[in-house]
């Protein structure tokens, strides 16, 4: 192609591009012009067939054209693109008054067990303890016998434990019947000083009204080398208050056994029923909410502790049950039922997080 054609080329180009009126229309021109099989594409090709002192000249012209369409090509798709927003921005209206759509952070819900787990980790750590954890088959040892319950003791009875087949080394593995076994786990693990809490699932066969074959407690240990009982009922107290949410609890500690304590202590919670509503700290209405005490000098000698230096306290708390008082759910069965309708209702906004700065539950 001669030089004049060249620019015949370039002008009839130019023209199609001032022409196109819309970006879709451009896009032809591009195509056609500078496309793997558009016009320049081809003057290029052409390139290898002309004699070799031609060449340059042909070269350098045909660059030339292909930058010149490139940029008029760049400048009008930007003039249409912003033809384009000035068109939307005065045909289309966004009203910013409109509340914002829900998302499904609005529908789920945090279910009153997690979120009540929340709630006493918030209150434990702020005191100073850390989680602990353990898995929910356990073997006898950490269930039983290393808690001061050896084989043929009659509080194995009271567990109606769900046992595994026997392995072939003679153990019978189980489901844990109590968090205590976080108890044994951590003192086997870590040294005194020790103040945890391991919140969990716990198994026993048993149902009714309110028993499921699965509920949860959270288990509490400190071990040093000066806690005492003392300590004990001021932890459980301030726990009290901070979850219930109260200035004043009212509690009762009754003695009672448990092989892994000495002395052993039942403790509940006074509250009162007016219509639906339920008053913790007042009233004289009792629900046992716990088991407590100072860890027997023999567990401590069953995790190799010296029970001269160390002593400490423990606690087993229900967590399905405080749930049930503190937030007025009458049947614990509904809480392993899957209802969505129960969950809707009992059920916590996934981002309202228990802060004890920000009130626990509100
Ligand atoms: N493990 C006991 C139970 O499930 C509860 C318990 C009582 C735990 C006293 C303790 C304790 O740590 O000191 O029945």
């Amino acid at each position: 192609m001669s030089a004049p054609e060249l620019d015949n080329l370039g002008s009839e180009l130019l023209d199609a591009i001032a022409r196109a009126s819309t970006l879709a229309k451009l896009e032809e021109v591009r195509v056609a012009a500078l496309g793997k099989k558009g016009l320049v594409s081809a003057l290029m090709q052409q390139l290898g067939t002309l004699p070799p002192e031609a060449r340059k000249d042909y070269g350098q012209a045909v660059n030339a054209l292909k930058t010149s369409i490139g940029d008029a090509l760049e400048a009008k798709r930007a003039e249409l693109a912003r033809a384009a927003t000035a068109e939307k921005l005065a045909h289309e209206r966004a009203d910013v008054t409109l509340p914002v759509r829900e998302g499904p952070l609005a529908d789920g819900r945090i279910h009153p067990v997690s979120q009540v787990t929340c709630e006493i980790t918030e209150i434990f750590a702020d005191m100073g303890f850390s989680i602990a954890e353990g898995p929910d088959i356990e073997t006898d040892f950490n269930n039983f016998t290393a808690l001061n319950i050896p084989p043929e003791h009659p509080a194995r009875q009271d567990h109606d434990t769900f046992y595994f087949a026997e392995a072939p080394d003679g153990s019978r593995p189980l489901l844990r019947t109590h968090t205590s076994p976080v108890q044994i786990r951590t003192m086997l693990a870590q040294k005194p000083p020790l103040r945890i809490i391991a919140p969990g699932r716990v198994y026993r066969c048993d149902s009714d009204q309110t028993h499921t074959p699965m509920f949860h407690q959270v288990e509490g240990l400190v071990i040093d080398e000066e806690t005492h009982l003392g300590h004990l009922k001021w932890v459980l107290e301030e726990f009290c208050k901070a979850f219930f949410e109260v200035k004043q609890v009212k509690m009762r500690f009754r003695a009672s056994y448990f092989p892994f304590t000495e002395p052993s202590m039942e403790v509940d919670i006074g509250y009162a029923k007016i219509g639906d509503e339920i008053r913790i700290g007042e009233g004289d209405q009792w629900l046992e909410i716990l088991g407590c005490g100072m860890v027997h000098p023999n567990v401590l000698k069953n995790v190799g502790l010296d029970p001269e230096r160390y002593q400490g306290f423990a606690f087993g708390l229900g967590i399905d049950r405080i749930a049930m008082l503190k937030y007025g759910m009458p049947d614990l069965r509904a809480f392993f039922a899957g209802d969505l309708r129960w969950l809707k209702h009992y059920g916590f906004p996934p981002l309202a997080i228990p802060i004890l700065a920000a009130g626990l539950s509100s």
